[in-house]
């Protein structure tokens, strides 16, 4: 197919300045609601943290939340509450951010990959169940790119070999499975808020449970493993004694950060709205495309549309995946690739992780591109990577 000259070859790119792959969007009830705490007597452990606890426990359906300086401090917590310790295997998904499996490692546990559903890129229960041994105490499915893990098959194998799940949320705050939301279904659910992701707090993360012996853990372990708890003391000086227990860290978030989040949490229906709207715009326009594979939405499980990923048909076109992503970020598309399996990382291969263990996310990995999608985007931003898209496939196709 003839397209206009492309950017890349010295063409003129599709839009004038470079549209991002994701970011936030802040307001003014933002900001004043981040002002209001900075006049306030607490920039750190004050009432702002509590409230955006609360509120994000009442939004998920969960009865606990536990907020965390990030969601990789999140996800340390939860292994840690969850008992992985030295040599304790857990199974996850190679297609994530290494942030899903190091927190395993941080607590001297084994990280094991299974791989995944080539449908829905998500943990293949199948694939789980070989990957099981004497030595697996744990779960982690990531509900990627907003669409959620196969949660039955996910919880009946966890009940059957007595194993804790903790679901990476990080992509799925709003989402939901059979019609319940993400947050109270697992053992522990954990959300970033990082600013690509539905709300932010700048960084920051939350675990959301429905147990009271993990909500204990996880708030001590976030504040160097200290309580003041006088019926879990083990002596009482009077009222000013606290005792550390254990090694925690010092994993708090601060009021400054919370109070964005609750302003923002207060937006996230739209977000969410504004989000699937774009995606079925994408859908819709590029469904003609022969050489994309779009992404597909299981029966019950709803996204809530943090990424919107393509795969390439790379037989269908001259070029490599290297070169459709240089030639769309010349036409001033911020693309992006989610994820290079997480095992492929040089540290995670001085562990002795190999090249050929999941197939599925490998090949997956070759072929993926995530098109710019976030809550403050226009239709005519889809429209102009549409258009962009349209005119880097046409040009490489082999039709
Ligand atoms: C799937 C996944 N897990 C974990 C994380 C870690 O979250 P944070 O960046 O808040 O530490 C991220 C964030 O990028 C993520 O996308």
């Amino acid at each position: 197919m003839k397209t206009s000259k492309l950017a890349i070859d010295g063409g003129k790119p599709v839009r004038a300045h470079y549209l991002p792959y994701g970011k936030q969007v802040i307001d003014e009830e933002d900001i004043a609601s981040v002002v209001k705490v900075l006049q306030s007597d607490f920039l750190t452990s004050g009432p702002a943290i509590e409230q955006f606890e609360a509120e994000i426990a009442a939004f998920t359906g969960a009865k606990y939340a536990v907020a965390f300086s990030s969601g990789t401090a999140a996800l340390h917590g939860a292994c840690y509450a969850a008992g992985i310790g030295a040599g304790d295997e857990v199974i996850t998904t190679p297609m994530t951010f290494a942030a899903t499996a190091n927190c395993v490692l941080y607590q001297g546990g084994v990280p094991v990959f299974a791989d995944i559903d080539p449908q829905t890129y998500n943990l293949d229960p199948a694939r789980v169940r070989e990957r099981i041994t004497e030595r697996t105490k744990a779960i982690i499915p990531v509900h990627f790119t907003g669409q959620p893990a196969d949660l039955d098959e996910i919880l009946q194998i966890a009940r059957k070999h007595n194993l804790i799940v903790i679901e990476d949320a990080a992509h799925a705050l709003g989402a939901s499975y059979k019609n319940t939301r993400i947050g109270s279904i697992g053992d522990m659910t954990m959300f970033s808020f990082h600013p690509v992701k539905h709300i932010t707090t700048g960084e920051g993360g939350m675990i959301t449970t429905n147990s009271p012996l993990f909500y204990e853990k996880l708030l001590q372990f976030r504040t160097h493993g200290i309580t003041r708890d006088e019926r879990r003391l083990r002596e009482n000086h009077g009222p000013w004694y606290y005792e550390m227990q254990f090694l925690g860290y010092n994993y708090r978030i601060t009021d400054i950060q919370t109070s964005l989040g609750i302003s923002q949490l207060r937006k996230i229906k739209s977000f969410i709205k504004q989000r699937k709207q774009l995606a079925a715009l994408y859908t819709k326009e590029l469904s003609d495309v022969q050489e994309l594979i779009l992404p597909r939405q299981l029966p019950g499980a709803e996204s809530s549309w943090h990424l919107y990923i393509v795969r390439l048909r790379l037989s269908g076109l001259s070029a490599t995946r290297r070169t459709v992503f240089q030639a769309l970020q010349k036409e001033n598309i911020g693309v992006n690739v989610h994820y290079i399996p997480a095992y492929l990382h040089p540290y995670y291969e001085s562990l002795g992780f190999r090249k050929g263990l999941c197939p599925v996310a490998e090949s997956c990995y070759e072929e993926f591109i995530t098109l710019p999608l976030y809550a403050g985007m226009e239709a005519q931003d889809v429209m102009d990577v549409v258009a962009a898209v349209k005119k880097v496939i046409g040009h490489y196709s082999n039709k």
